[in-house]
């Protein structure tokens, strides 16, 4: 998934020479500013409705220096905005928290698209999220700003905060052997947008040390299932996870071990499916794959599909579009997320599509309007408190 920028970045690395933001676009979520109608867009509220919150929660927003000084909202500001609609009773929580798996056994369908993007959107909502890099290619860790590539030291050579460099990841809140100690969550979390923004557990390569220590482990395909619900009531010292409405895992598209435990940890199994022929048949497979996982783990996660790179108008993906409803019927989303080179250019300046200023309206808002929808898939299923 690397961007050519990213790649002669790396190139550059090697050879030792200190870097330039030119070579490579790193964003500072903290700097970008949003006017307040596209702030109404994302919170999908009324522009007098955000007024409002703003006075509520005593919120100072910066204004433009020059002209009509209209205000300009940080991304916390977004976040703290969604968050104060949760504590006014604006959203009420779920009945229990929800663990959705994004899983696909296919590279580049944007699996990671969607996860990052609808961990952003579930938390513009209102809902505590908790977005958990399992591949340790680490795209989604790199999707939000930090730096799965280079060390500590690299950085500050480079002019970047340490703050971007990952050193612990998933595998370390738990106790395994001797290379798992039970790291203390705060230690392996990172917040890209502030507290009320979604937390990220990130990843880099050595993830795979995970794998290894997986596979030799008891019970090797319930560890992750195992922890979420210890640490959901509260019984682990090191993690305490009871506060997220939501947990996602970004997955690999390999079959790894951790992967495994992410599908058997999971209520949801949402998979993005391009409208081309070899994905909608791939889907047979996932099929199969779903009924031979009840056979083995005595349980059946509910699937949730989502066409994405989805063109209209186009015969081709009007036929894929009907298989697909054939196999999955009312599992398959109203929403559908279409093909748009907005993606590729909100990724080359280091953006989440669905918060990228540049993006137009209709792409940013197929997010928001997937993630209400599975939202209210969810309700439907378990309730609301
Ligand atoms: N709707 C879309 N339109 C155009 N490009 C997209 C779309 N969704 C994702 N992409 C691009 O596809 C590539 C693969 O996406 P990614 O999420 O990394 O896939 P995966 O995690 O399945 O390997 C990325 O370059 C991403 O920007
Ligand atoms: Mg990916």
């Amino acid at each position: 998934m690397d961007s050519p920028v990213l790649e002669s970045r790396k190139q550059q690395s090697i050879t030792g020479t200190i870097m330039t933001d030119l070579e490579f676009v790193v964003p500072d979520f903290s700097t970008v500013r949003y006017p307040v109608n596209v702030v109404a867009d994302m919170l999908n509220v009324s522009v007098p409705s955000i007024k409002k919150y703003e006075k509520d929660m005593g919120l100072e927003v910066e204004r433009q220096s020059t002209g009509v000084q209209s205000r300009r909202y940080s991304l916390e500001n977004i976040f703290d905005i969604a968050a104060h609609r949760r504590t006014s009773g604006l959203i009420k929580p779920l009945n229990r928290p929800i663990t959705l798996t994004v899983h696909v056994k296919k590279g580049g369908v944007a699996k990671t698209t969607l996860a990052v993007n609808l961990a952003i959107q579930l938390s513009l909502a209102g809902y505590k999220t908790l977005l958990v890099d399992n591949d340790p290619q680490g795209d989604a860790t790199s999707m939000l700003s930090f730096d799965p590539d280079l060390s500590v030291a690299e950085l500050e050579e480079m002019g970047h905060p340490a703050s971007r460099a990952v050193e612990l990841h998933f595998g370390h809140l738990f106790k395994f052997g001797g290379a798992f100690s039970g790291h203390d969550l705060k230690d392996v979390i990172k917040k890209p947008f502030g507290e009320n923004g979604l937390h990220l557990i990130p990843a880099d390569e050595s993830l795979d040390d995970l794998n290894v220590a997986l596979t030799n482990a008891n019970n090797s395909d319930f560890r992750f299932g195992l922890l979420i619900e210890q640490s959901r009531k509260g019984k682990l010292k090191n993690c305490d996870l009871s506060g997220y409405d939501f947990i996602i895992f970004d997955c690999p598209p390999s079959s790894t071990v951790a992967a495994r435990n992410a599908l058997v940890a999971c209520d949801y199994i949402v998979t993005p499916v391009r409208m081309d022929r070899l994905s909608v048949k791939g889907l047979s497979r996932l099929t199969q794959s779903l009924s031979v996982f009840e056979e083995d783990y005595n349980r059946a996660p509910t699937p949730i599909v989502v066409p994405t790179m989805f063109q209209k108008n186009r015969p081709r993906t009007q036929r894929n579009l009907a298989m697909l409803m054939q196999h999955f019927n009312t599992r398959v989303t109203d929403v559908r997320l279409h093909h748009s080179e907005d993606y590729p250019k909100a990724m080359d300046e280091g953006y989440p599509v669905s918060i990228w200023k540049g993006a137009s309206p209709a792409i940013r808002n197929e997010f928001r309007d997937l993630a209400t929808e599975i939202i209210q898939r969810i309700i439907a299923d378990v309730g609301e408190r």
